[in-house]
């Protein structure tokens, strides 16, 4: 399976992404998780995008497209790939077309997780992640064993610079209700688009993608 994970800032992407990804040996394809890479290793890239990303904006199309063509070149996509905060504009997801029938490969569903913008503030002034790998967690609705500490690799968990509530505020404004739109319409036109209930608590979350999942699954054997 080839999906995509639309959604605003905070809407539980990556954290369902990371989990089904590691249950059916799917590539997990984060780009923002790209980025703060970029931007701890001190690159080029990651200094530009740093200061982009802490005001809420988006990286520059022809950037984020060379990021996506060299990922998905990579031999682990070859068993199914989620792609988390990419396409984000119609540029980018005309750009991925490309891309796909290079490599033989087409998109199996699109879902849109659906949340109020008031659930995201607190989501994501409260989640915290770890510097080694971005493992996701939340102070209080899942919280690290350790305060601080990251329960898989040890590391040190950090808040990032765009979780504060006026730069989640411009991230949803800017990137969700202005720029997502024609994307989502781009996709809804295919009938690739499904809907999420993403306001729910994690489990009934998981519960509900893993059932949409398996019926696609069973559909397309
Ligand atoms: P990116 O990292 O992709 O940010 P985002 O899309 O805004 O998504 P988030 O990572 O904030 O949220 P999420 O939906 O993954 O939620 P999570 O699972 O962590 O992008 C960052 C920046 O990079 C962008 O602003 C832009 O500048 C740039 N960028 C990236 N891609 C780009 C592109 N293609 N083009 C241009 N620029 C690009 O969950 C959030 C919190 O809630 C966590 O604490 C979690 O534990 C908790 N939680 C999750 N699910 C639940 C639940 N069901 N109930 C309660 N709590 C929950």
């Amino acid at each position: 399976m080839n999906l995509i994970f639309m959604g605003p800032p905070g809407a539980g992407k990556g954290t369902q992404a990371a989990r089904i990804a590691g249950q059916r040996g799917m590539a997990h394809i984060s780009t923002g998780d790209m980025l703060r890479a970029a931007s701890e290793a001190g690159t080029p890239l990651g200094l530009q995008a740093r200061e982009i990303m802490a005001r809420g904006d988006l990286v520059p199309d022809d950037v984020m497209i060379g990021l996506i063509r060299e990922r998905l070149g990579e031999p682990d996509t070859r068993a199914g790939f989620i792609l988390d905060g990419f396409p984000r504009t119609l540029a980018q997801a005309e750009a991925l077309d490309g891309m796909l029938t290079d490599i033989g490969r087409e998109l199996s569903l699109v879902p849109v997780f659906d949340i109020p913008e008031a659930t995201l503030i607190d989501r994501l002034c409260g989640r915290r992640v770890c510097h080694a790998a971005q493992h996701v967690y939340h102070v209080d609705n899942n919280p690290p064993r350790v305060p601080g500490i990251c329960d898989a690799d040890g590391s040190e968990l950090y808040q990032r610079d765009d979780d504060r509530p006026d730069v989640v505020r411009a991230r949803y404004q800017k990137q969700w209700v202005d720029a997502a739109g024609p994307v989502r319409d781009y996709y809804a036109d295919r009938g690739l688009i499904v809907h999420i209930d993403a306001a729910a608590p994690q489990e009934q979350v998981a519960r509900e993608i893993d059932e949409v999942l398996d019926r696609a699954d069973g559909e397309a054997a």
